[in-house]
């Protein structure tokens, strides 16, 4: 069935792999991708399939509702992909409005826009809500969070993800928007702005630059190969059940210091460094304010009820992930010239 789908943040991480996804494996689909190219959104990402016919860009904010009104009316959208967040939680700390801007009222003036267009006949549309494990909080060492454990987000990233989970249930409940939501764990593979902890370090162990780890580096992350959560969102957006929520990850649990040093590894083969330079540069610095403990997913629900589970390993992925960087360069400079460089000023030079 032909389908015509609203893809928000297409430009960034995980929405450009979804984009490419979508655009090449159902050509009877047509996929708007609307993003604001904030920071972290680049078209560079869409290159290879922009001029597909399947697929158009369109340059929108999530909270300027007369533009998202003509994008409904132009392409009358039946399905919403929701990816366009402000995602890292660094920044959430030094600038939590801006997440509640993107996050909370970006999410609600998007919800509006659909109950607007589809009302008076919801068959056969869907609003699927891309979230994270962040908004059920800390583990300590033990225990995994499943689709029922109580919501204790802890960053202003994560609240501000918590709460826009809570308006697409309410839109659920009130108004009978159909609507799916899944919380995925930490994502990793190409084109992740570098800011976040694996780019970072890759960016950083090539031009042997300090390797800042939070804390004691003992925090407990859960990873999945972001080609895996866009298939699990695939399967979601098929089959998944209208109301219901779906936890993905990997069961690919990972101390960060761990982590960090079988990159420094990976990275020593890959540029011919004697074994050990790169964990040289490791440097503990003065940990994250309420940084939470441990992540870690129970993807049962959607193993056994939707029938997903990972393609491939830590280890696969992790290789694949730190070729694509070292091959790719130009995309890594374009995309850390400019702004970045004072992003990393404020928020490594003063740890
Ligand atoms: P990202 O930061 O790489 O990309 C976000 C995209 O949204 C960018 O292209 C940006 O330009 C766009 N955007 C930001 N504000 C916008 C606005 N106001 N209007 C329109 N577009 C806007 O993020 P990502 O890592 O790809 O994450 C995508 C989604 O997945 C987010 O909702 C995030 O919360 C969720 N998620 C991410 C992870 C992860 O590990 N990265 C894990 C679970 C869930
Ligand atoms: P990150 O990639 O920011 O994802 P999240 O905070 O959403 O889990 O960080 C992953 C882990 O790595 C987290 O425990 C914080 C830690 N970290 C560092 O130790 N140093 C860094 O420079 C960054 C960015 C993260």
């Amino acid at each position: 069935m032909s389908k015509t789908i609203l893809i928000t943040g297409g430009a960034g991480f995980i929405g450009s792999h979804l984009v490419r996804r979508f655009v090449k494996n159902y050509p009877d689909y047509k996929i708007i991708n609307l993003d604001a190219l904030t920071y972290a959104g680049n078209l560079e990402n869409l290159r290879d399939i922009e001029s597909e016919e399947n697929y158009e860009f369109v340059k929108a904010d999530i909270n300027d509702a007369e533009a998202l009104r003509k994008v409904f009316a132009d392409f009358q959208i039946d399905s919403v992909i929701h990816l366009a967040a402000e995602s890292h939680v660094d920044r959430s700390i030094s600038d939590p409005l801006a997440f509640i801007e993107t996050n909370v009222l970006g999410t609600a003036n998007l919800l509006n826009t659909a109950k607007e267009f589809w009302k008076d006949n919801m068959e056969g549309k869907l609003f699927y809500h891309i979230s994270t494990d962040e908004v059920y909080g800390s583990l300590g060492e033990s225990g995994y969070f499943t689709e029922e454990t109580s919501y204790d987000p802890r960053s202003p990233y994560s609240a501000s993800k918590a709460s826009s989970d809570h308006f697409v249930r309410a839109y659920y409940h009130t108004y009978g928007l159909p609507v799916v939501i899944s919380n995925c764990s930490n994502n990793y593979g190409s084109h992740q702005f570098p800011e976040k902890l694996i780019p970072l370090f890759i960016n950083n162990i090539r031009h042997k630059k300090a390797l800042p780890v939070y804390g004691k580096g003992d925090n407990v992350r859960d990873w999945l190969w972001v080609e895996d959560h866009a298939s699990a969102i695939d399967r979601i957006f098929h089959k998944g059940e209208l109301g219901e929520t779906y936890n993905i990850g990997g069961n690919n649990e990972w101390q960060n210091i761990k982590l960090i040093r079988m990159l420094c590894k990976i990275m020593d083969d890959r540029l011919e460094r004697k074994e050990g330079e790169s964990e040289e540069l490791i440097t503990f610095v003065k940990d994250r304010q309420g940084h939470d403990m441990r992540y870690a997913i129970d993807a049962s629900k959607l193993a056994n009820e939707l029938g997903w589970e990972p393609s491939i390993t830590f280890e696969e992925g992790l290789a694949k992930t730190v070729d694509w960087y070292l091959e790719n360069d130009d995309w890594l400079q374009n995309v850390t010239s400019g702004d970045y460089q004072k992003y990393y000023q404020e928020q490594y030079h003063s740890r």
